[in-house]
Parts: C-alpha cells; sequence; structure tokens
C-alpha cells in the first residue's frame, strides 16, 4: 500500500528519549515515508531544526504554541525567521489559540498569533494552526488577516463539521489523528465524514493521542495506519484509495515535490 505522511509529530519530545534513534531508523521501513517535525517553544523548534538536518524524511516546521507565547520576544520572533530560511523548514507553527489552558492571558495568545501569522506570510510558508476552545476568536483571526492567502492546516481538528466549512473556505487542509478512533468521537467522525478527502492530511501530534487499539499509550507514526483505515471506512472506500489521496494532499500542504 501507498505510504504515510505524518503531518505532524513531535519527535523531540521526551517520551522518545530512550528509542528515538531506533525508532526513527524504523519508520521508512515500516510505511511512514515522510515526517514534519512541529516546534512548540523555541527550544523544540532547535531541536526541530535539529532531526530534519539529521534525517532526510523528516522536516521541521518552527513556531510558538499558544501557551508558550509568554516566552516569545522580538529576538525570539528574529531567531524564527531565520530558522525559516532553512531548507528543510517546511511550516511556520504551531502557532494559534488555546482556551483550554487558557495562560498566558488571551491577549498576548491572540497577539503573537497575529505576529507569526505575518511571519509566515513575510517568509511564505504554510501556517499549522493550533486551536482549542477557540474557534471563533481562530477564524475571526484568519479572516482578518487573510490568512487563506498564506494557507495551511487546522491541526488536530476538533470542531464541528459547520465550523470546519470556514476554514475550508479559507482554503485550508484539515488535520485528523488518533481521535478519529475513539469510540466517543462521534463530532469528528461527523467531521471527518463531511469534509472533502482531498483537504484532510492525516497526523500523529505524537507522542499524544495514539489511536484505538493502542489508545493511552505513547503514540508513534507507526500508528497511522489504524488512522487511514478509520477514515477509509467512514468515507467508504478502500484504504489504498484513502492514502493515495491523503499523500498527495500533504505534498501539496507543504508545498512538496514527490
Ligand atoms: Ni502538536
Amino acid at each position: 500500500m501507498t505510504d504515510i505522511f505524518d503531518t505532524h509529530a513531535h519527535y523531540d519530545d521526551e517520551a522518545f528519549d530512550t528509542d528515538r534513534e531506533e525508532l526513527l531508523a524504523s519508520l521508512k521501513g515500516r510505511g511512514i515515508a515522510r515526517v514534519v517535525n512541529v516546534g512548540a517553544s523555541l527550544s523544540s523548534c532547535r531541536t526541530t531544526m535539529e532531526l530534519a538536518e539529521r534525517y532526510d524524511f523528516i522536516y521541521g516546521a518552527v513556531g510558538v504554541h499558544p501557551n508558550e507565547t509568554a516566552e516569545l520576544t522580538e529576538e525570539g520572533l528574529a531567531w524564527l525567521k531565520r530558522q525559516c530560511a532553512h531548507e528543510k523548514c517546511a511550516a511556520v507553527g504551531e502557532i494559534g489559540l488555546d482556551y483550554y489552558w487558557d495562560e498566558p492571558c488571551r491577549e498576548l495568545q491572540k497577539e503573537w498569533f497575529v505576529r507569526q501569522l505575518c511571519l509566515a506570510r513575510e517568509v511564505k510558508k504554510p501556517v499549522i494552526i493550533h486551536s482549542r476552545d477557540a474557534a471563533k476568536d481562530t477564524a475571526d483571526i484568519l479572516t482578518v488577516e487573510h490568512a487563506g492567502e498564506i494557507g495551511g492546516v487546522i491541526h488536530c481538528y476538533s470542531y464541528t463539521k459547520e465550523m470546519a466549512q470556514v476554514f475550508l473556505d479559507m482554503g485550508f487542509y484539515i488535520g485528523i489523528g488518533g481521535v478519529l478512533t475513539f469510540k466517543n468521537a462521534k463530532k469528528l467522525k461527523e467531521a471527518a465524514a463531511y469534509i472533502p478527502l482531498d483537504r484532510i492530511v492525516l497526523e500523529t501530534d505524537c507522542p499524544y493521542l495514539a489511536p484505538e487499539p493502542n489508545r493511552g499509550k505513547r503514540n508513534s507514526s507507526l500508528n497511522l495506519p489504524y488512522v487511514a483505515a478509520a477514515l477509509a471506512q467512514i468515507k467508504g472506500m478502500e484504504e489504498e484509495a484513502v492514502r493515495q489521496t491523503v499523500w498527495k494532499n500533504s505534498l501539496k500542504l507543504y508545498r512538496m515535490e514527490g
């Protein structure tokens, strides 16, 4: 079957400290052909780009997660901009709003979200959006900033199908991961059925959110076939056809060659 592209992973996380090298070395032989490792703080952006330099099939995204934005300064933003010039930097992210972990204050989250959107526009990279319990403010900011011109993905999608249409109208891809396999994920299953397949990309967000039957364990890209199978079932399609389409979507999202 066609290989899978993990569009959102955190292999720099300490959960992989014991076996990172063996695990990453095994991915290509086990059907995972490409990975975008996503930074969430300035230090994880650094380790992300180190991984991207070390492994040919790993690319990096650099950005500061909303809950980490208290560390951002003009200097930090300038440093991020320099990282964007790296040939293996695929995107700016993850950036956005998180009102579940409601800190730092919303005004600060919004300010750095906008600043990092502007950075992405400047360096001509797509954005990886993290949005939790903040659908309206996220959509409002993306609209005001004309983020449709920037492009990107709403990662770990958790809102309704109606909200998905708002992001689809702006041209965004929708990132779907392990939650799709959870029995209680009715809202996400409805959204996945609704969103056109040519706008969906697969992601792990590993080490978090492992799919069934490995729910609760450490996640890795090796679990993505479970998500692909669940998506194929929801779409009423062959898994191979789903894999081919989401592979192409992932390349388009990150503007990569096959
Ligand atoms: Ni993430």
